[in-house]
């Protein structure tokens, strides 16, 4: 019998190496080497996922091609449609990423419910619940369309079998880690069997012209488990985040083939499974106390969607050594960096308070235009003077403390104006653009001294 070749895997970059290791010489992390098979038919099966068509691969004139516009189909969910890039596209393989529990399943269920209503087959995989629990969830998000079909089964090899004829035009594979094929012998959920799973069901949909969403698990450091790897096969990875016992849940798309990566889209997660919110500013900000110091309405853009949220800074005396600082749901370092900046440029003597900031609602946010918002909540946290819940705040703050200018100036200070605010602080940069604007009083600010004396 020959011997069994065996290598070692990283478990987060798909590097390989003969011989174990401590730390991956690839992306640096520490332990996720797992010793797996070499495994010879998978590395045939992969020179058959290029199957090449001949007359395509001769060299063309760019003027000679003509564009082939993506076929698109609803998924009955429009904040979904808008971060896919105006709905599904058929063929397209699309990972969705996220913590345990956030709401992937209930997602994707409604997704198939809602497709299948539509009169387009799908067929929902589980490898995860047994059919049974899967049909619980479906009473409670009222799923029971005639098109819709479930099969709970991991092993790939009889999901190919029992695809062929079947013929559905949407497939959810939940999830790339709990499936396998036995014709490599390591665990499901390793390197070599997610590579497998992903370039399988790439090939199905690509020959098939079955759009196929595939659940992907994130690990403890909030990136897609294993997979570098499937990120760089796929078309679209989304992101599904939030904090688990908030209601809040926003989708994002972190690669798009077919669309931009900026759109964001907000739900809600209810006793029916997750519901749009068309509105999320209304709803995040709604809660804001009034006079209460430390809280400001920070205006947002993601993408094209302004967004209006509530920033809150408590400040307070470090009892005793270093000042503790903790942030939610923004950059920990660019708060560091704009504390430094209060310090210096607006002589606020913060360096021996502790700051915790929080982004209401459990959103994570990462655009420059909260930096005011985070200037204002701090200095009216520490003078402890409340900031008036009539007022808005939108602006990059620099090293020296000035306020530079923002992006989509105008739709920040509609939205604002839709949800009836009197005022909003903007970067003096942006003024000139929106001088003639009425219905809402324009404050333009070029420093944060300036910034903090027209608030507090
Ligand atoms: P789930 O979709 O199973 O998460 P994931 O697949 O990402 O692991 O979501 C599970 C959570 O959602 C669970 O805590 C219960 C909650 N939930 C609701 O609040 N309402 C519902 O209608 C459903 C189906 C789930
Ligand atoms: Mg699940």
């Amino acid at each position: 019998m020959a011997k069994i070749k065996t290598k070692y895997v990283c478990q987060s970059c798909g590097y390989e190496n003969p011989k174990w290791l401590g730390k991956c010489p690839e992306c640096m992390k520490w332990n996720t080497f797992v010793e797996e098979i070499e495994d010879k038919s998978s590395k045939s099966n992969h020179r058959e996922t290029f199957v090449i068509d001949k007359s395509s691969q001769k060299p063309v004139n760019i003027n000679s091609i003509t564009i082939k516009h993506e076929e698109r189909f609803s998924s009955g969910i429009n904040e979904l449609n808008r971060v896919l890039g105006g709905g599904i596209v058929r063929g397209s393989l699309v990972l969705v990423g996220g913590d345990p529990g956030i709401g992937k399943s209930t997602l994707l269920l409604q997704v198939s419910e809602s497709v299948a209503q539509s009169g387009k087959k799908v067929l929902y995989i589980s490898g995860e619940e047994s059919e049974s629990q899967i049909k619980m969830r479906a009473e409670r998000l009222n799923a029971k369309s005639e098109n819709l079909f479930i099969m709970a089964e991991n092993n790939l090899n009889i999901i190919e079998h029992n695809l062929e004829g079947f013929d559905p035009d949407l497939i959810i594979l939940d999830s790339i880690q709990t499936v396998f094929t036995p014709d490599i012998a390591s665990a499901p959920g390793t390197v070599s069997q997610i590579k497998e799973g992903t370039s399988r069901f790439m090939r199905i949909s690509k020959k098939m012209g079955i759009s196929t969403f595939v659940v992907g698990h994130v690990t403890k450091e909030g990136a897609l488990a294993g997979p570098k790897i499937m990120e760089h096969m796929v078309d679209t990875v989304l992101y599904f985040e939030g904090e688990r016992y908030n209601t809040y849940r926003l989708i994002r798309a972190v690669k798009n083939r077919f669309g931009s990566t900026n759109e964001l889209g907000v739900f809600e997660m209810s006793e029916k499974g997750l519901q749009e919110l068309e509105n999320p500013s209304k709803a995040l900000i709604s809660e804001k106390p009034e006079n209460a110091s430390g809280s400001v309405i920070v205006s947002t853009v993601e993408g094209t969607r302004p967004m209006l949220l509530e920033l809150q800074a408590l400040v307070s005396p470090t009892s005793f050594g270093i000042p503790r600082r903790t942030a939610t749901g923004i950059d920990f370092n660019r708060v560091n960096l704009l504390l430094a900046v209060l310090e210096k440029r607006a002589g606020m003597q913060i360096q021996n308070q502790d700051v915790y900031l929080n982004i209401v609602g459990g959103i994570k946010i990462n655009e420059p235009s909260m930096d005011l918002g985070v200037i204002l909540a701090v200095a009216s946290g520490f003078r402890n003077i409340p900031i008036s819940g009539e007022v808005a705040v939108t602006g990059e703050v620099g090293l020296t403390g000035e306020i530079r200018g923002v992006s989509y100036i105008e739709k920040r200070i509609s939205e604002c104006r839709k949800l009836g605010f009197k005022k909003i602080i903007i970067p003096k940069s942006n003024y000139e653009a929106v001088k003639d604007v009425k219905g809402i009083e324009i404050w333009p600010v070029e420093n944060v001294r300036q910034a903090i004396n027209m608030v507090l």
